[in-house]
């Protein structure tokens, strides 16, 4: 079998003079904190986890046994504008079930909620030492171009992790790699001038090449009217929504775009009467958000009769 041990000297080569060293999850040995940091740059982007969201969660939940007793509001607050909200549910979740220590191995840490195998062999790696290799969005695309591979199966790109991963230096070797994807070998601007891994490419005669990009679909949209139920002194009517969309969440009153009357609390008001404030629109993985927002006033007695009001202060930030 081909060794790789030319690559690895060259990576950790890289690595130790270019490597992001300073990333607060790779400098604690808390598998808690790894584990949370996993799971936020799940979907997110490192900068966004770092400058916002990673910190005060830690702060304010900072031992698993903090954050298995905490207020699942409390925990979805410190989420809130990070996205993916399942992600903190199930992490909650997680912390409930687990006795103050997450598991060791790949198979149990697979077991808890919003663990799949990535982020198992993640924190398998990072807080235990393993010989597991991690295979994140960046790091696929470094695999399939390092083995020149177009249209790599989920089983393949697993098979190659493990082919290529240095055994003997597996933390080191795979936040590097993630380095790699991040810094050098990027989706537009690869620069295999400076790549320690250009003399194993196979794929970097037109690194461009691989993977072979998916079809971009075209989202659905999903249209809806959104109402601010305000009292004549700003405070603004907000609910906790159910369905499946966003469940749990606190939120102004949503109707779908067909309706052209709102009923809140027994009363009915045609849109067509209300001050129209704006339009927001937002992409999702999966479909397209877009509201036009509307203003309604109602008695203070009305608003206050309802448990729940914020400020209309937040208006200013629409
Ligand atoms: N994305 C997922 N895990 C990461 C890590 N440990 N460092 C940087 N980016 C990551």
């Amino acid at each position: 079998m081909k060794t790789y041990s030319d690559f690895h000297r060259r990576l950790h080569r890289w690595y130790r003079l270019q490597g992001r060293h300073h990333l607060p999850w790779r400098n604690t040995k808390d598998p808690y904190h790894i584990w949370l940091s996993e799971v936020m740059l799940q979907q997110t982007q490192v900068q966004t986890v770092l400058d916002r969201y990673y910190q005060p969660f830690l702060e304010r939940f900072p031992t698993i046994e903090s954050l298995a007793q905490a207020d699942s509001q409390e925990v979805l607050k410190l989420w809130q504008g990070l996205g993916y909200y399942n992600r903190a549910k199930n992490l909650h979740k997680a912390a409930q079930i687990i006795d103050k220590k997450l598991p060791e191995t790949v198979e149990m840490l697979m077991q808890l909620p919003g663990i799949g195998r990535n982020t198992a062999h993640a924190i398998a790696v990072f807080a235990y030492h393993q010989p597991v290799a991690v295979m994140e969005a960046n790091l696929k695309r470094v695999l399939c171009r390092i083995f020149a591979l177009e249209t790599p199966t989920e089983n393949e790109l697993w098979q190659k992790a493990g082919e290529l991963l240095d055994t003997d230096k597996p933390f080191n070797y795979n936040q590097a790699m993630m380095d790699l994807g991040a810094m050098i070998c990027t989706p537009e601007a690869p620069q295999c001038l400076l790549c320690p891994a250009a003399k194993t490419c196979a794929g970097k005669a037109s690194p461009k090449s691989y993977p072979v990009g998916k079809l971009k679909k075209v989202l659905p949209l999903r249209e809806h009217k959104i109402v601010l139920f305000t009292d004549p002194h700003g405070s603004i009517h907000i609910h906790q929504r159910d369905g499946k969309f966003l469940h749990g969440m606190w939120s102004f009153m949503e109707y779908e775009s067909s309706v052209d009357t709102a009923y809140f609390e027994n009363q009915a008001y045609p849109f067509s009467r209300m001050k129209k404030l704006g339009e927001v629109s937002h992409a999702y993985t999966h479909f397209q958000y877009h509201a036009v927002v509307y203003v309604q006033k109602i008695s203070r007695k009305l608003l206050h009769s309802i448990y729940s009001i914020c400020h209309a202060s937040i208006i200013n930030k629409i």
